[in-house]
């Protein structure tokens, strides 16, 4: 068995992504996530559905070294590796740029970017010592069209392209592979906000004619981390039904 750690797995894509990895009966998952409560429900019932030894909730603040690399010390404590690292937690604080409040750019940077450095170098020292492993970070549809009213954002979604691109040439000789997904419209807590006046046109521009379910980029994650995706590394994933801004 295979062991995944996925930030941001107590609800929406990451959630769902838990759940993929978990119905394959190849691999164990480290959940990881900031919100306490639905990491224990969301804990709770895939231990019941999937036997209890092949889950366990790690509180982090993908934010905060201290928090990420006691979550990794418990991960290697009770599963004794980790193959896979998802990347998936974000936050949004959207306004446009005129009046964006600079708490709010540093929010979203701290948690999209520097919570993507913490979790990486968390446990890169582990994946070097095993020679083996996969990075998948999440990116969005926006960091390559960009987004009215996103400006912290779609940096960080932007730079998350960056580090992909940087790492795979940085870990490829040991053995590691990095790849990101940039999703489209997932319907999430993250987009249910969202007014229906701004959504309507975005569907009208995706040529599969619907939203994401967080399946489709669960499934994304999957196949990047599966030994099928073995010679792909510094890749960046579209799960976007096709969507042209
Ligand atoms: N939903 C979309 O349309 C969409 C599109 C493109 C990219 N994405 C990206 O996909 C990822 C997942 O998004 P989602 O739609 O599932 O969002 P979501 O809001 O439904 O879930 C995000 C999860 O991250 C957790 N989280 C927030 N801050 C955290 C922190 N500091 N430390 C650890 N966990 C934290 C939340 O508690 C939550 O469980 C995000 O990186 C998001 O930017 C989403």
């Amino acid at each position: 068995m295979k062991v995944v750690m996925i930030t941001g797995s107590a609800g929406g894509i990451g959630k769902a992504a838990a759940e993929r990895f978990l119905t394959s009966k190849q691999w164990k998952v480290v959940l990881c996530d900031v919100n306490e409560s639905m990491l224990f429900s969301t804990a709770e019932e895939f231990g019941n559905k999937y036997g209890s030894e092949n889950v366990i909730a790690a509180v982090m603040d993908v934010s905060n070294r201290g928090s990420v690399d006691k979550a990794v010390e418990q991960a290697l404590k009770e599963f004794g590796q980790i193959d896979c690292l998802i990347n998936n937690a974000g936050i949004t604080r959207d306004g446009l740029m005129i009046r964006m409040k600079e708490e709010d750019f540093d929010r979203v940077i701290n948690i999209n970017l520097k919570g993507v450095f913490n979790c990486t170098q968390g446990v890169l020292k582990h994946m070097f010592s095993r020679q083996t492993g996969s990075i998948i970070n999440t990116s969005s549809v926006v960091a390559l069209y960009g987004n009215v009213g996103q400006s912290n954002y779609v940096a960080t979604k932007a730079a998350v392209i960056g580090l992909t691109k940087t790492w795979s040439k940085e870990f490829g000789k040991r053995g590691i592979r990095v790849n990101a997904v940039a999703p489209g419209f997932i319907m999430t807590e993250m987009v249910k906000t969202v007014p229906e006046k701004i959504m309507a046109p975005l569907k009208e521009k995706t040529p599969l004619d619907r939203f994401g379910e967080p399946s489709d980029v669960a499934n994304a994650y999957y196949f990047l981390a599966s030994d099928e995706a073995a010679y792909i590394t510094g890749h960046v994933l579209s799960v976007d039904g096709g969507l042209i801004f």
